[in-house]
C-alpha cells in the first residue's frame, strides 16, 4: 500500500504544503508586530492550513510567541464562547498542564463559582462556564490574553476560524461591542480572524458603523497558481513511481479553476486510478467521479434554496449580468425587483455567490458544473 501524494480534508501540512511564500510571510510580520489580520477567500482555498503553517514557522523561530485556536464552528453560545476562549488561551500559553491549572486559578479565581476546571485525556485544560459569565466577569475573560502575556513577557497570537459565525449567534452584537473595547487595549496580543463567508466577513470589519471596523487588516487570499500546482502534480505521481504527462497536470487545474481542494481530490482520483501512466480515459473518469463525490453536498444545499433563488442561479452561469433588466427577469423568472434584491443578498450570505464589483459569480467550478449539468442541460 502506497500513501497518496494527494490529500485532502484535513490541512495541508509539511510535503503537502505549497507555495503561499508571500502570504506566509506577511501573516508572520503583521501578527508578529501586533497587527490583527483578517484573512478571507471563499471555502477550501487554503485559510486554515495557511495560518497553521505560517504560525507554525513563526513559533519555531520566535520562543517567546504562543498561538492559540478557536474554531467558531465549534461554538454554540455565549457561555461555550467564554469557555473556550479561556481554556485556548491557557493551554496555549502554559507548558505543562499543571501549570495551566495553578493559572487558571490565578487569572480566572474571581470568577470561580461558575468554573469547574479539568484536564481532559489529551493535555488540554477545558474551562466550564456553567452560566453566562457576568458582565465584568466577561471582560476579565476577554483580557485573559493580555493579562497573561504581559505577565510572562511573551507575545500571544489568539486564531479565530470561521469567525463569522460567531455573529450568527444570540447575544454576538453585545460580545462583538466588548471583543472591540477589550481587545483594542492590548499590546502583547494580535488576532488573527478568518472565514469563508465573505459577505459576512465584510459586514463585521468593514463596516464603518461596527465595531470591528478598522481594528484588522483585511487580506483577501487567492489561489495558488498554476505553476506552482502543475509540478506539484506530476511529482507526487513520479515519486510514487507513477506518471502524468504536463498536459494533464494542467488539465487537473483548468477543470478545478485552481482550486485548492479540488485540485488534491481530482488528483487524487485521478492517481488511484492509474497503475502506471495517465490516460484520457482515466482523466475523464476521474472528472465524472469528483462531481458525483460532490453532488450530494450540492443537492443539499440547492435544496434548501426557493424556486426563484435557483432561477437566479441558472442566469448567473448562463452569464446574465443585468439581473433586474425585463429581458432576464421574465427569461429566467427572477420574480419582481425587490424579490432579485433580497435573492442576491441571501445567495451571497449563502456563500453561493460573490460579488466582484458588482458582478456576481459563482466560485465553485465542480459545483457550476453540477448545477449547469443537472439544471441547465
Ligand atoms: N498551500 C497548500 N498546498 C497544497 N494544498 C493545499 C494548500 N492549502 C490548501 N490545500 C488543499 O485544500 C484543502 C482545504 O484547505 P483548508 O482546509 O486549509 O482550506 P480553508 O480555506 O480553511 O477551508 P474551509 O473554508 O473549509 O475552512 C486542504 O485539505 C488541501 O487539500
Ligand atoms: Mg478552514
Amino acid at each position: 500500500m502506497v500513501e497518496s501524494p494527494f490529500q485532502y480534508g484535513s490541512l495541508a501540512t509539511k510535503d503537502n504544503f505549497i507555495d503561499r511564500v508571500s502570504e506566509r510571510a506577511s501573516l508572520k510580520q503583521m501578527l508578529f508586530s501586533g497587527i490583527n489580520v483578517s484573512l478571507i477567500s471563499p471555502r477550501r482555498w487554503g485559510k486554515s492550513s495557511l495560518v497553521k503553517m505560517a504560525m507554525d514557522e513563526l513559533t519555531s523561530e520566535r520562543k517567546d510567541v504562543r498561538v492559540c485556536y478557536l474554531d467558531a464552528f465549534s461554538i454554540d453560545s455565549m457561555e461555550d464562547f467564554y469557555s473556550k476562549f479561556a481554556s485556548a488561551v491557557l493551554s496555549c500559553t502554559s507548558n505543562k498542564i499543571e501549570k495551566a491549572w495553578s493559572d487558571a486559578k490565578k487569572y480566572l479565581g474571581g470568577i470561580i463559582p461558575g468554573l469547574t476546571v479539568s484536564d481532559g485525556l489529551n493535555d488540554i485544560i477545558t474551562i466550564n462556564f456553567r452560566h453566562n459569565p457576568l458582565n465584568d466577569n466577561q471582560s476579565q475573560i476577554l483580557d485573559l490574553p493580555e493579562k497573561i502575556a504581559s505577565d510572562k513577557r511573551i507575545r500571544v497570537i489568539v486564531c479565530i476560524d470561521e469567525f463569522q459565525q460567531l455573529a450568527e449567534m444570540d447575544g454576538y452584537e453585545e460580545l462583538e461591542g466588548k471583543m472591540r473595547s477589550v481587545w483594542q487595549h492590548h499590546k502583547n496580543v494580535s488576532y488573527c480572524f478568518y472565514g469563508s463567508k465573505k459577505y459576512m466577513m465584510m459586514q463585521i470589519f468593514n463596516d464603518s458603523q461596527k465595531p470591528f471596523y478598522r481594528f484588522s487588516e483585511t487580506m483577501f487570499l487567492g489561489k495558488i497558481a498554476q505553476e506552482d500546482w502543475v509540478p506539484f502534480i506530476v511529482g507526487g505521481f513520479r515519486k510514487t513511481n507513477k506518471s502524468i504527462s504536463e498536459e494533464f497536470a494542467v488539465e487537473i487545474c483548468e477543470h478545478t479553476e485552481s482550486h485548492s481542494w479540488y485540485i488534491q481530490q481530482l488528483s487524487y482520483f485521478v492517481w488511484s486510478d492509474t497503475d502506471k501512466e495517465v490516460s484520457q480515459e482515466i482523466m475523464n473518469r476521474a472528472y465524472r467521479r469528483i462531481i458525483d463525490t460532490n453532488a450530494p453536498m450540492f443537492m443539499s444545499d440547492v435544496e434548501k434554496l426557493t424556486a426563484s433563488q435557483r432561477e437566479m442561479l441558472k442566469a448567473i452561469i448562463a452569464g446574465e449580468t443585468q439581473l433586474s433588466s425585463a429581458g432576464a427577469r421574465e427569461k429566467y423568472r427572477l420574480g419582481n425587483l425587490t424579490t432579485i434584491t433580497r435573492n442576491k443578498k441571501i445567495l451571497e450570505t449563502k456563500a453561493f455567490v460573490d460579488s466582484n464589483d458588482g458582478a456576481l459569480e459563482i466560485s465553485d467550478p465542480i459545483f457550476r458544473a453540477w448545477f449547469a449539468e443537472k439544471y441547465m442541460a
